[in-house]
């Protein structure tokens, strides 16, 4: 099986990826490892524990860095719910968080599994970016890095220009961008261009059974939002990101450009600038979706959820 460490913010769509992951009998999932992002660490830690439970998974959950490395951001708690999954009142998971922190265990899991680790982050680029601080080998015995983040041709979905992984922490996503050769992006761009349909989605929902009654229910208060605000569709980023994590060969277009992250300016801060032309010398760094297989994706989608035939 194929080593898989997700750092994540859960957040209704970090939740949809991992019961994606959780479902993907190619892959060994080693650990999570949690950043604050779409809302503050305790809820994010106690949502990765719970998606952990209602999935049969006992994977460990590390609790990682409570802030972004420089400057305070604000967290999208209206997307996802003041609890980051909808605002349900669910019972928390019986287990909870190791001791060790994120930025440790990405470290410790990175030699325990050296050149066969697939990482993919789906937050903030916070825990990673003190990893590489802790320890700059730590490219070197990952096998492929994947991140949910940034806004390729600088259509934002939190400021005009940014995308909100990049723009919480866009410190710790320049250390990131920087330090590793080779990033596969999964931008919102792609997510807005591999959209779901909200009335499939209801359908595929109406599973009977508890991931799907799970999920129908932390994921209400974001489609009904999204529903309100943007029509039929339904923009699922860091599921996208994980169907290309678990099927790379689903990736019908990428491309490799140089990727930078500014970190100043009004408009400009969080955003991901890329040389699309080349025309600053600088080598390529991001290998860009633009076009995934959208049945293949909706198909890991309903695998996840346990609705495997379209309703
Ligand atoms: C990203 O931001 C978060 O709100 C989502 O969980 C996703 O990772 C999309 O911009
Ligand atoms: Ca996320």
């Amino acid at each position: 099986k194929i080593p898989l460490l997700i750092d994540t913010d859960p957040g209704v769509d970090d939740a949809l990826a991992l019961l994606m992951a959780f479902n993907d009998p190619r892959y060994d999932v080693v650990g999570l490892t949690i950043a604050a992002g779409n809302v503050g660490l305790e809820h994010t830690v106690r949502n990765a524990l719970k998606v952990c439970e209602v999935a049969g998974c006992d994977v460990p959950v590390f609790a990682g860095c409570e802030t972004p490395l420089l400057h305070p951001a604000p967290d999208a708690a209206d997307v996802h719910g003041k609890d980051g999954l909808g605002d349900i009142g669910y019972t928390p998971a019986a287990r909870s968080a190791e001791a060790e922190h994120a930025a440790l265990a990405i470290i410790r899991l990175s030699h325990e599994h050296a050149g066969r680790l697939v990482l993919v982050a789906l937050g903030p680029l916070t825990n990673v970016a003190l990893a590489l601080k802790l320890d700059p080998s730590l490219p070197q015995r990952i096998a492929r890095f994947v991140v949910m983040g940034g806004a390729v041709t600088a259509q934002g979905n939190i400021t005009a220009a940014a995308e909100f992984n990049i723009h919480f922490d866009p410190e710790a996503a320049h250390i990131v961008f920087d330090a590793f050769p080779t990033t596969d992006l999964a931008d919102w761009e792609a997510t807005v261009a591999h959209s779901l349909d909200h009335a499939e989605l209801r359908g595929w929902l109406s599973a009977p059974n508890d991931r799907a009654r799970f999920y129908e229910a932390i994921s209400r208060q974001t489609r009904e939002w999204s529903e309100n605000r943007r029509g039929s569709r339904w923009f699922c980023a860091d599921a996208l990101a994980m169907a290309w994590v678990l099927e790379p060969d689903g990736g019908e277009r990428v491309e490799a450009r140089p990727m930078a992250v500014a970190l100043e300016g009004r408009h400009s801060r969080g955003a991901t600038v890329v040389d699309w032309r080349r025309q600053g010398g600088r080598p390529d760094n991001v290998r860009i979706l633009l076009k995934y297989d959208q049945a293949r994706f909706e198909a890991m989608i309903r695998g996840a959820i346990g609705a495997e035939t379209e309703a």
